[in-house]
């Protein structure tokens, strides 16, 4: 039997114990938190380090030095003085808000088109920086390759591949300044072209992350080779639009008269269905062969969209909105196709617009149609097959 003194003695061993594994575990959970804390300040540290070096990286794209290790060439000025002739006035291809455009010849034989920038001032310096920095990380067959550049003091010039048929817009209405001999686009022609500008477009928005607004896509910045294939070109006043679903970035409304979406015109809220307006504008175009805003025309057909709009989705109204030089030779199924598309592209309402990956998926079969039937390249319009609006069968497919 155990007398008192012994109980006592094992209470207060079991005491004992209990204080000094509650001290233990104490100490652990001290020593675990404190783990804990340094593991977070370390991740911490280690991505503010990370954020830093991203900044400075984004900073150092601004260096066009680095810029031109990845693969762009350096033009002095003596070279691209001599590649055009001393600039001469017989090389201008057009001019535009960067300033005049040159045909030229670098040293390797390659035709190159040189923008020379002469508006002075920030602007200006701020569209060359994007430009360059920009197209030194994008490619895509799709968007119009940017060679090389020259930055002096006192000179800043682009050089680009040369596109021999120029902007699109001279092909569908008269334009001053420009030097390229129009040549009316028959309408497979005009589908290919619209397929290959909204493949540029999806690979801005889709391909890259976070996207890449263009924020001045129209039809004189939409270039044609010689066989007509289309390449996205200008991305001065490009802009990294928000990664977030559904969001936007807040800034300046910039971009060209006609093309502009309502709700970036008014809130300065810029998203990719911004760039998506402006497609449906180019749509129209090709469509109607007239100019996105004309106020020399008849009352109410002066702004391209507001006019033709109401009757994109009447399938016996859209054909009086085509474009006359095209004689009627098209196929009424695909205007109708195309008209919806459109139609879609410019909705007021930014959420009613497709995607441009839609776009691509509703243009792919009609180009793949005619592929099979004519052949590529080419400007006349003996393929086109003409079918009355009674023969439609298929509706819009957006
Ligand atoms: N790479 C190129 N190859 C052939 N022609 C070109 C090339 N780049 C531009 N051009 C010609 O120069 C014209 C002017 O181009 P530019 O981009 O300077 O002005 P824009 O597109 O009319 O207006 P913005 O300055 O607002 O873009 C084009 O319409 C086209 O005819
Ligand atoms: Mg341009």
């Amino acid at each position: 039997m155990e007398t008192d003194d012994g109980y006592k003695r094992k209470a207060e061993i079991a005491l004992l114990v209990i204080v000094v594994l509650a001290s233990l575990a104490v100490v652990a959970l001290l020593v675990a938190l404190s783990y804990y804390c340094y593991i977070r300040n370390k991740v911490a540290h280690r991505r503010k380090n990370q954020k830093s070096v991203d900044h400075n990286e984004k900073s150092e794209f601004a260096n066009l030095q680095i810029v031109a290790e990845k693969g762009l060439q350096v033009f002095t000025f003596k070279q691209l003085h001599s590649a055009t002739g001393g600039f001469s006035k017989s090389n201008v291809i057009g001019h535009g808000g960067f300033g005049y455009v040159y045909r030229g010849v670098i040293n390797d034989g390659r035709k190159v088109a040189i923008k020379f920038m002469d508006q002075a001032g920030k602007q200006g310096e701020e569209e060359f920086k994007v430009e360059v920095e920009l197209l030194s990380q994008l490619r895509s067959p799709y968007l119009l390759a940017l060679l090389g550049y020259c930055s002096d003091s006192n000179h800043k010039l682009l050089v680009y591949d040369f596109m021999a048929n120029g902007g699109l817009q001279e092909h569908l209405y008269p334009v001053s300044n420009s030097n390229v001999m129009p040549m009316k686009l028959d309408w497979e022609t005009r589908l290919r072209i619209a397929l290959e500008a909204a493949k540029g477009l999806e690979y801005l928005h889709e391909d890259v992350s976070p996207p890449v607004i263009h924020r001045d896509f129209k039809s004189s910045n939409i270039l044609l080779d010689k066989k007509f294939h289309a390449k996205v070109s200008d991305f001065g006043l490009a802009k990294i639009g928000s990664d977030k679903a559904g969001g936007h970035v807040s800034t300046r409304v910039l971009g060209t008269q006609g093309y502009v979406a309502p709700e970036y015109a008014l809130t300065g809220h810029l998203t990719t269905k911004s760039d998506v307006y402006s497609y449906g504008v180019v749509l129209l175009e090709l469509l109607t062969g007239r100019v996105p805003v004309d106020m020399k025309r008849p009352p109410g057909e002066g702004v391209l969209v507001s006019w033709a709009l109401p009757l994109l989705t009447d399938r016996e109204k859209v054909v009086t909105i085509m474009d006359p030089a095209l004689e009627g030779q098209y196929s009424m199924k695909e205007v109708v196709q195309v008209a919806a598309i459109a139609a879609m592209c410019v909705q007021p309402e930014a959420d009613y617009r497709p995607l441009m990956a839609d776009v691509v998926q509703s243009l792919v079969p009609l180009v793949k149609t005619h592929r099979s039937t004519s052949k590529v390249g080419s400007c006349s319009s003996q393929h086109a097959n003409r079918l009355s609006p009674a023969q439609d069968s298929v509706g819009p497919s957006v």
